[in-house]
């Protein structure tokens, strides 16, 4: 077995893919990630019983960036708030799975999004003797924000870990499907970050800030291997596995989608459009197209709340035919 991607033999696939872990510059901190990845996984592997999560869910938010220099000042990024992944995790913990939110860093967290975008300095303010205290209007949202995302961490059904390059990204996902290995068909991975899929590999990256007085900017972006194939067939041939497929022209949305399925034997394809994202998407099974809306009738309601109701009724399902 390849010990860098966990393929059995090795396919021109398995060779992009070791080829773009060999050259990634090393993860920061990696035995600490790898730490925090086993106890939160062995803390939520007990043997199925009262009160047991029903398994692990891996979200992934947020966009990758693609350095362009190695003391980076320049990079290319990739759409995404976060806010698909932070709401998503906010229903599957509600529905007793425990998240591992692989996130971008300043992008949209768990239960922040009722909040303002420039919270500290919104919502809070200083009195007369310094004290810091909440400001009236946001009190209840402040408190809510709180009191719901510390249950989540010191619970232990929450670990953030965050990303910023596409480097980052991939060895982390890595760890954590390596982690999650034995929880088998209870381990599901929700992949709705925006990932490149065009990079400068780090040894023919130039080392500093690249010159503008060298003139016109000629760069080769190599094609990142497409990771959805590497954790399906080797990483986490068991897991239930969603992916998402964005596009802005509608027409080719839904055939994308199907192309993604198949191509990558995807549980479900969540196909949504970029400007109406917020209220509908359509999940793509091998034999269903299901529309999944926001209910329009309440202002403050979201297309993750059904979406994640879909996709629990569908895992728990899974389950039980795999535990036949
Ligand atoms: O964050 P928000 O603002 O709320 O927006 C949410 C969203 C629109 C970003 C989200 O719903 C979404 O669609 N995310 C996926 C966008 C995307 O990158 O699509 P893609 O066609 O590039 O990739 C499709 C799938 O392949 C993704 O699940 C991705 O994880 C995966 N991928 C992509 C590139 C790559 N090299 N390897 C991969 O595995």
């Amino acid at each position: 077995m390849d010990s860098r991607n966990g393929s059995v033999s090795e396919t021109p696939l398995d060779a992009e893919i070791g080829s773009f872990f060999d050259s990634a510059p090393p993860l920061k901190d990696c035995d600490g990630i790898a730490k925090k990845l086993k106890d939160f996984i062995e803390f939520n592997s007990p043997p199925p019983g009262k009160g047991s999560p029903t398994g692990v869910v891996c979200v992934t938010s947020g966009g990758t960036t693609v350095p362009l220099e190695q003391c980076c000042v320049r990079y290319i990024d990739n759409f995404s708030s976060g806010h698909r992944g932070a709401t998503s995790t906010e229903y599957f913990i509600k529905a007793g799975y425990a998240v591992i939110f692989l996130y971008r860093r300043g992008t949209f967290q768990p239960y922040c999004r009722s909040l303002p975008e420039d919270s500290l300095l919104e919502c809070f303010e200083c009195s007369d003797d310094s004290a810091i205290q909440v400001r009236q209007p946001y009190a209840e949202a402040v408190k809510r924000a709180i009191s719901d995302h510390h249950a989540a961490v010191a619970g232990g059904h929450l670990l953030k870990i965050p990303f910023t390059t596409i480097f980052e990204y991939l060895q982390i996902l890595r760890s954590i499907a390596m982690s999650m290995r034995d929880l088998g068909s209870h381990a599901v991975y929700y992949l709705a970050a925006a990932v490149s899929d065009f990079y400068v590999p780090w040894k023919s990256m130039a080392e500093h800030k690249i010159q503008s007085a060298s003139g016109p900017l000629d760069m080769r972006l190599v094609q990142v291997p497409k990771m959805l194939s590497a954790l399906k067939k080797a990483w986490a041939p068991m897991a239930f596995c969603i992916s998402f497929k964005l596009e802005t022209d509608s027409k080719i949305l839904l055939e994308k989608a199907e192309m993604a399925l198949k191509k990558y034997r995807m549980h479900m394809v969540v196909a949504n459009e970029l400007s109406t994202r917020k209220e509908e998407v359509t999940v793509v099974t091998g034999n269903e197209k299901i529309l999944v809306c926001r209910d329009k009738t309440q202002s403050d309601s979201d297309v993750e709340e059904p979406l994640i109701e879909l996709i629990v009724g569908r895992h728990s399902a899974y389950v039980k035919d795999s535990d036949l």
